[in-house]
């Protein structure tokens, strides 16, 4: 669920699934991701039903998480992938997903990318200019192969959420602008190895408003009309991922089902197959990042800093885009204080929370970030020469690694000592 959690507090201890949390930190050691397995089902499961009246295909989008585990669990729930990168599309391929699931993104994309996804044997390429649809007939060509693909129309409709994360504004570096498009229509019909199957939108990230959604499709809905008129048959309509997650519950999300009931009618009528991206929704509130306490400190106005092992390096949305995400005591205390909750990174934007009130956990004692399942693992670095840390899936009480923490030497295994010159 956007809002759901699958952790609790049982006997004054935050467990996730009945597994308690302190339990996995001793075993697995912090900084720890720890991720509910029926959390991911359940949000799968809750955003299904509200699509389900519409012929659909649910492309988890890879980029949100990508663990391996994370991306085989919904490929086998019956998920594809909108992958954004070489990279990703080999992560979902090594996850188990059928290629004629996955659906292949990315402003950027180089020829080498191209090529993969074509050899790949992807459902479609999402074309976001001129120059690069001209790139994708000539590598098809070279690869004796039609490439299937989806323009991605940039509907110039701002929506309201952090500009970092907006994407379907005339401002932004995405998607094809109307202006474009009638350019775009007759040079597709003079290319031999494309074939258009597809019209996509992405309006950006966590929107709360339904209406964004409606007046972008709106638009993408004209282009539909438009290019039916000129002759060519759309089969699938992709209206992208950003559907919200509740990360404060003073500020909760609006429900999936305020999408789909705006959404659905607009798109069934079309008698197109529809295309969802989910990412954020699907695993946002399905992990916690656990840390250990360093040190606490106060200063001379009395504020408090609680240092933990973890920091912007494996959390960097509070630092790039002033995000909320809640702080828990792992063992509840009576005592609350107020606080600054801040990682061991040199930067003053490394912090988890700001004159927060949490409980008094003394040194030693474990806090977990909430909401940590999108965009946290996936953006995590080795600044600092920090290492990134393990992963571990919860599934029914039992927890199994699902990803290994790094060791130092990983940490160097790619420098190469130039040789020395006498
Ligand atoms: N489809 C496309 C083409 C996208 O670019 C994205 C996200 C998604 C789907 C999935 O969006 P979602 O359902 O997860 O909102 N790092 C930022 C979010 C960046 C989103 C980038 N694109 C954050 O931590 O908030």
């Amino acid at each position: 669920m956007s809002d759901r959690t699958d952790f609790h507090f049982e006997a004054g201890e935050l467990s996730c699934e009945g597994a308690g949390l302190s339990a996995l930190a001793e075993e697995f050691g912090t900084p720890l991701y720890v991720t509910s397995r029926r959390s991911l089902v359940e949000s799968y499961r809750e955003f299904e039903a509200a699509f389900a009246s519409l012929p659909h295909l649910t492309c988890y989008s890879v980029k949100a998480n990508f663990n391996l585990n994370v991306i085989r669990e919904f490929g086998e729930l019956g998920a594809g992938c909108d992958v954004n990168s070489g990279g990703e599309l080999y992560r979902a391929l090594q996850a188990g997903v059928p290629s004629e699931r996955i659906i292949v993104a990315g402003v950027g994309k180089r020829p080498d990318e191209i090529a993969y996804a074509l050899k790949s044997g992807v459902l479609l390429l999402k074309v976001e200019s001129l120059s690069e649809l001209r790139a994708i007939d000539r590598i098809a060509g070279e690869e004796g192969v039609v490439a299937s693909v989806a323009l991605r129309v940039n509907p110039n409709v701002t929506a309201e959420t952090h500009p970092y994360i907006t994407t379907g504004d005339s401002k932004e570096k995405f998607g094809i602008d109307e202006a474009e498009l009638p350019g775009i229509f007759s040079l597709l019909g003079t290319l031999h190895n494309v074939r258009l199957i597809g019209l996509d939108m992405h309006i950006g990230s966590q929107i709360f408003d339904t209406e964004f959604y409606v007046a972008a499709l709106t638009k993408l809905l004209d282009v539909f009309s438009y290019a039916r008129g000129a002759g060519f048959a759309i089969e699938y309509l992709d209206i992208g991922g950003g559907f919200p997650v509740t990360y404060d519950p003073m500020k909760p999300a609006t429900a999936i089902e305020r999408f789909a009931e705006k959404l659905v009618p607009m798109l069934k009528e079309t008698g197109a197959k529809v295309i969802l991206e989910p990412g954020r929704f699907l695993v946002a509130n399905s992990t916690v990042l656990l840390s250990k306490i360093l040190y606490k400190k106060s200063n001379h106005t009395g504020k408090k800093f609680f240092v933990v092992d973890a920091g912007m390096t494996e959390l960097i949305r509070p630092a790039l885009y002033q995000s909320h995400h809640e702080v828990l005591s792992v063992r509840q205390h009576d005592q609350r204080v107020v606080a600054d909750v801040v990682g061991p990174v040199c930067e003053s934007s490394d912090f988890f929370a700001r004159g927060r009130e949490i409980d008094d956990a003394p040194e030693g004692g474990l806090l977990a970030v909430m909401s940590c399942g999108a965009y946290a693992a996936v953006m995590a670095s080795n600044y600092n020469g920090r290492l990134r840390p393990a992963e571990v899936m919860v599934d029914g009480g039992e927890s199994r690694l699902m990803r290994r923490r790094e060791t130092l030497e990983q940490l160097t295994a790619h420098d190469v000592f130039t040789p020395r010159s006498l």
